[in-house]
């Protein structure tokens, strides 16, 4: 638990981020905030450095205790910590901005959408969900040098064949560190983007960009082609998030932009595909964040050749690498 806060706290890229959309949106002696996964209390220290009226944490983890000291320690009266999930909240004080760095490495796998989703009926009317916007962002890897880092088992050797081993591992989402020179490039794209700050007392859900989602919004589907026109291998994919935290404020994981503790997230090829000069890779790419399920991504590829006749499909889901 204090290794993840450490990462989080050493990350300048992230609290500066943080601590600029929070004054932007704070008014002094008047701003109640709620911070949702408050951890060691950064955010709520921050905010009440920047002068709210009050804040109210909410942590799930044993960190709450910390903050506590912590809020003594330097003097910190306005900010208030529960240990509890926010969904477990009866009937929260209303604020008019909830703040939640609840953001992953693949972006929705600490739950953001469903907190968010529940933490509406935390705002006074009016009021602000930070982050306000989370972008999700996929492009093609074209080198192999993540791919050997995983693919071992094909060289353990003694005359031992780990095909089934090497299947789960090729089912799995890694965080890494990837370069711009291992892209396809000019190939990123957006698949998915959900907006918190459109009219939150509206609707069931939030306004979503270019997915369909399928039963709710915690299922969350994108589809993109990629249309080559040199030969390439493709090895996998490399996936990254945008989020506005406020209009003008970004946090962003892309390997184009200064780096984060949060890396990318590389997904890999069961058998890395060779594209023909001409021929198109369709990816389709869900990921499910319901709170039952935490995290699953399925990602599977067509590949056609320039007349658009398939020439190969390959499935993969995260389900398949678990063993229970
Ligand atoms: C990424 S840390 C952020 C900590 C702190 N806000 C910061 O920015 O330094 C997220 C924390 O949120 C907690 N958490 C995640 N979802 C939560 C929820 N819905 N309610 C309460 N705590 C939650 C986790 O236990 C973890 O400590």
């Amino acid at each position: 638990m204090i290794e993840l806060q450490r990462k989080l706290l050493g990350d300048k890229v992230r609290n500066d981020a943080f601590a600029e959309a929070l004054r932007r949106v704070i008014v002094p002696q008047e701003s109640i905030i709620a911070d949702i996964g408050s951890g060691t209390g950064f955010l709520s220290f921050l905010v009440s450095k920047l002068g709210a009226k009050q804040c109210y944490g909410y942590e799930v983890g044993g960190i709450v205790e910390t903050s506590r000291q912590l809020a003594k320690r330097n003097g910190i009266k306005n900010c208030t910590f529960f240990r509890t999930h926010s969904t477990d909240v009866k009937h929260p004080p209303k604020v008019d901005v909830v703040v939640s760095e609840t953001l992953g490495n693949y972006a929705l796998e600490e739950n953001i959408l469903e907190t968010m989703e529940d933490a509406k009926r935390f705002l006074k009317p009016m009021g602000l969900l930070l982050p306000a916007k989370i972008s999700q962002f996929v492009c093609p890897v074209t080198t192999d040098r993540l791919y050997r880092e995983i693919d071992v088992w094909l060289s353990v050797g003694f005359g031992l064949d780990f095909s089934e081993a090497r299947e789960l591992t090729m089912n799995n989402m890694y965080v890494k560190t990837i370069h711009p020179e291992d892209l396809l490039m000019g190939a990123e794209r957006e698949w998915d983007t959900v907006d918190f700050s459109i009219s939150p007392f509206h609707g069931s859900g939030f306004s979503t960009r270019g997915v369909r989602s399928k039963k709710n919004l915690s299922i969350r589907t994108g589809k993109q082609s990629f249309t080559v026109k040199k030969p390439v291998t493709v090895y996998g994919f490399a996936l990254w998030w945008n989020a506005e935290l406020v209009p003008g404020v970004h946090l962003s994981t892309s390997p184009f932009e200064a780096p984060t503790h949060w890396e990318q997230i590389f997904l890999p090829l069961l058998q890395p595909v060779k594209l023909a000069s001409g021929s198109t890779l369709e990816l389709t790419l869900t990921s499910d964040t319901r709170w039952q399920t935490k995290i699953n991504l399925q990602w599977s590829v067509r590949v056609l050749d320039a007349t658009k006749k398939e020439v190969s499909v390959q499935r993969l889901d995260m389900r398949k690498g678990y063993i229970l």
